[in-house]
């Protein structure tokens, strides 16, 4: 009897022992852990990330804390280093030091004119310094025809691809849905994770694959502060859509069309310092808005107003861009055509 007893008090003290040592001591060892984490580097790189102060890895700490969304696809396999991009050795054009990088953000779509277009636009750029183009395709996959023309532009160039969501396409005959979501919002995570706001000065632009730039807009952006605005030609049924200038002050807005919007501007008439993007690490494009909003949506979500508006172009007097639009192509002779030359290949890249 007695043996079991002490056999009882043995067990029950060794039980004792082992719970008190080894299970609480490694308990109060990770709360003293977790505390100091949050409390020497989360919640102090949280608080100047508030503050806009850049510390290391704030970007990566605040997406974990409350930026969570699923990756897009295509982002991770360009993962360009923008230190290294801007060594661009092949381009006689990239020489210039120490003056701010361009992001130009252009969506881009499949269709006929699609090859003209990209063109177009990539050799304006050509004739620009320090410009880091950021194009991303509307496809599930990156397509062969891009890959070419990103290859032979010559200008620094993060190529992406962010498909659609399928509910948020275009149908003919319903009510139209905003475009290049999708695409401006990859290009702006891509910026936010690849660039250095340490090392990195420059503005943000989007710049639409079918519009018309003179080369001396990209100029007038180079230094904006906060954001810049300045006038498009041949748009909304008009000449052109202008901020109102008073005393080199944006006091308004000339335009006709969409007065539910708080800034009605054109995607073409504003750039903004890229700090901003990661001052303000939630600001996006959304499908959820109504249409036509999409700019005021960006500048809402960088908390901008109308006096942060630095006009550019001569107060607002010159225009340097503008709205065109590609007309789309008529293949109507084409069967007819392959008719008369049965022998020559048709199936050119166009
Ligand atoms: C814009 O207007 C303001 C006030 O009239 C003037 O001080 C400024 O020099 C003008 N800017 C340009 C670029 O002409």
């Amino acid at each position: 009897m007695l043996y079991i007893y002490i056999y009882i008090y043995i067990y029950i003290y060794i039980y004792i022992y082992i719970y008190i040592y080894i299970y609480i001591y490694i308990y109060i060892y990770i709360y003293i852990y977790i505390y100091i984490y949050i409390y020497i580097y989360i919640y102090p790189c949280v608080f100047l990330a508030d503050l806009s102060i850049w510390v290391p890895d704030r970007q990566k700490i605040v997406k974990q804390l409350y930026e969570y969304k699923p990756p897009l696809k295509g982002l991770d396999s360009d993962k360009v280093n923008i230190r290294k991009t801007r060594e661009f050795k092949d381009n006689p054009l990239e020489t210039k030091r120490g003056i701010p990088t361009i992001f130009a953000i252009t969506p881009t779509y499949s269709r006929l004119e699609q090859k003209a277009d990209l063109t177009r636009l990539c050799q304006t750029f050509r004739l620009v310094e320090n410009v880091h183009w950021i194009l991303v395709e509307d496809s599930i996959n990156k397509t062969a025809l891009v890959k070419r023309l990103v290859t032979n532009c010559k200008v620094p160039c993060a190529h992406l691809n962010a498909v659609t969501p399928s509910t948020f396409k275009n149908v003919p005959g319903k009510r139209k849905l905003p475009r290049g979501v999708a695409q401006r919002n990859a290009a702006l995570t891509w910026i936010r994770d690849h660039v250095d706001p340490k090392e990195v000065q420059g503005v943000v632009y989007f710049a639409d694959d079918d519009n018309t730039y003179d080369v001396r807009i990209f100029e007038e952006m180079r230094y904006t502060k906060v954001v810049s605005v300045w006038p498009v030609g041949l748009i909304a049924g008009g000449k052109f859509e202008s901020p109102m200038v008073k005393d080199g002050k944006v006091v308004g807005w000339i335009f006709y069309v969409g007065a539910h919007r708080r800034f009605p501007i054109d995607m073409a008439s504003f750039a903004f310092n890229v700090q901003l993007l990661f001052s303000h690490l939630k600001a996006e494009f959304k499908y959820t808005v109504p249409s036509g909003t999409q700019e005021s949506t960006i500048l809402e979500g960088l908390n901008v107003t109308m006096s942060d508006m630095e006009p550019k172009a001569n107060n607002c007097t010159e225009i340097l861009v503008w709205h065109t639009r590609t007309q789309s192509t008529s293949l109507i002779n084409q069967p007819k055509l392959q008719e008369k030359f049965k022998t020559v290949n048709f199936d050119l890249e166009v």
